[in-house]
């Protein structure tokens, strides 16, 4: 048994991707699941349709074959609460898109409370974790506080739900890196923070375990057998080691539903003063490795806006043709707050914008605005992490994800962020992580340094845009989110 499975339940679908002994990528199915929206703000996904999704993609990936480990990857912050005795969540998950504890989280940041929370767990005061989430359950649902606190009720992110479930719900467990979402855990002492569960009012008893990303997560007979869970990273930090970014100063930035990028800063925790947040981006043999993590909710996003907002394509591959083809005298430029903006301006209650149109603006020049737009936000998060690691040279930036197919899109990111951009042969970084922690756990991958060697290049984009042309663009953007911004 060479075989290692990963299971990489993200926001819109679940897949499941078999790698091979050489870490290659054999087989994968993938299935998506229904967005519930009940109120302005307020995104919801169904337990159940996670679990399903997840169970079927696994046994279609696997098939005949036998595994020999699996690694779990997943969307993070999404939070769920469940009963202990039967299994079944008390409500549907409450997915990190999800803005409906803004005003929970604009009082306790009145209060005065964010400088605490930040301290603590490296985060913002935001609804994007999961801690102001799981306060809202157990306000909301009829009966879950009591539940709670008679022992009743388990938390979990979506890592934890599947794992309960997969086991049988022989372990509450997480991993050190979804566990660092939640806005419960202190990332330097490793453990959860009293002070914020009480702050909250969460009984700690609802709480999993945390372990490190490679290690016994108990055992499974989804696929016939008993096939040992041995790795778990949130998505973004799979993607980290997906992209074998072990050395401080070396940095990824996903383009999924959102884009996340993340800068390795070593065996110390960095405050930042920019408003990206502080996380751990992976922990092995109980050694934690932090990172500065700049968040944006909108990038994939904006795309599939563009294909079932708009209706101006079909399909999102056809958007960097579109956007080659925009008259180039336009200048229109998206600001793609559709669930408000994150880092490193974390405003929950502004929404999107266009500028600059034109009579003759149209699908071209909006498709290029919303490609644009994900290399503005990118350039706002490296910014950002320069200002904070007082660094001047800019470093090379690994890219993955869907978007980073686009070679139109990786060159425009590459000139606005004035930065090499490096796009590996295996795009499916996320899933790779995920893989390598079970498989090296297992023994059947290599050790981290043989790991990063095996990291190859498929494209570098260069930086092909004068310095002059840059600046006016980027001066453009920032004009552009000074006007969306919901406060000066
Ligand atoms: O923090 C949210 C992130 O983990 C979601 O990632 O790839 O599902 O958009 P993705």
């Amino acid at each position: 048994m060479t075989h290692i499975l990963a299971i990489d339940q993200g926001t819109t679908s679940s897949r499941a991707i078999l790698f091979d002994r050489d870490m290659q990528p054999v087989r994968s199915a993938q299935q998506e699941f229904r967005q519930h929206y009940p109120a302005s703000g307020w995104v919801e996904h169904d337990p159940e349709e996670i679990w399903q999704t997840v169970r079927d993609t696994c046994r279609d990936a696997a098939g005949e074959i036998r595994v020999a480990a699996i690694g779990i990857t997943n969307q993070r912050e999404t939070t769920l609460v469940w009963d202990r005795a039967t299994g079944k969540p008390v409500c549907n998950a409450i997915v990190w898109q999800d803005r409906r504890t803004a005003e929970i989280c604009a009082r306790l940041k009145a209060d005065g409370h964010e400088a605490l929370v930040t301290e603590r767990t490296g985060l913002l005061l935001d609804p994007y974790f999961s801690a102001t989430k799981l306060a809202w359950i157990l306000d909301k649902m009829d009966g879950a506080r009591a539940r709670a606190e008679a022992g009743e009720l388990a938390f979990g992110t979506v890592d934890t739900f599947l794992i309960w479930r997969l086991t049988g719900g022989a372990r509450h467990v997480t991993d050190a890196t979804n566990a660092a979402r939640t806005m419960l855990y202190d990332i330097k002492s490793g453990a959860w923070d009293e002070d914020i569960c009480d702050l909250l009012n969460i009984p700690m008893s609802l709480l999993p375990e945390v372990l490190d990303c490679a290690a016994d997560y108990g055992t499974t007979d989804l696929l016939g057998g008993q096939v040992p869970i041995m790795g778990v990273a949130g998505d973004q930090q799979a993607a980290t080691i997906g992209q074998a970014c072990f050395t401080p100063g070396m940095m990824k930035s996903t383009y999924g539903t959102g884009c996340f990028a993340l800068l390795n800063t070593g065996d110390e925790p960095v405050a930042s003063s920019n408003r990206l947040l502080t996380t751990i981006a992976y922990q092995f043999g109980g050694k934690t490795t932090y990172a500065l993590e700049g968040s944006i909710f909108i990038a994939g996003a904006a795309v599939q806006w563009l294909r079932d907002g708009l209706g101006i394509i079909n399909d999102a591959a056809q958007t960097g043709e579109l956007a080659a083809s925009a008259d180039p005298e336009q200048e229109v430029i998206l600001v793609p707050a559709f669930t408000g903006l994150g880092a490193p301006y974390w405003d929950a209650d502004c929404r999107g914008a266009v500028f600059g149109l034109t009579r003759g603006s149209g699908p071209k020049e909006f498709a290029r605005a919303a490609l644009e737009s994900v290399g503005f936000q990118t350039r706002d998060l490296l910014d950002a992490m320069q200002a904070d690691m007082g660094v001047q040279a800019k470093t090379v930036l690994r890219v993955d994800g869907g978007m980073a197919a686009s070679d139109w899109t990786m060159q425009f990111l590459a000139d606005i962020t004035g930065a090499p951009v490096d796009r590996p042969t295996v795009l499916e970084t996320t899933a790779l992580g995920a893989a390598w922690l079970a498989g090296m756990q297992a023994g059947i991958y290599p050790d981290q340094n043989g790991f990063a060697q095996r990291w190859a290049l498929d494209k570098r984009f260069e930086v092909g845009m004068n310095a002059a042309t840059r600046d006016r663009r980027y001066a453009a953007w920032q004009d552009a989110v000074g006007r969306t911004l919901s406060r000066p």
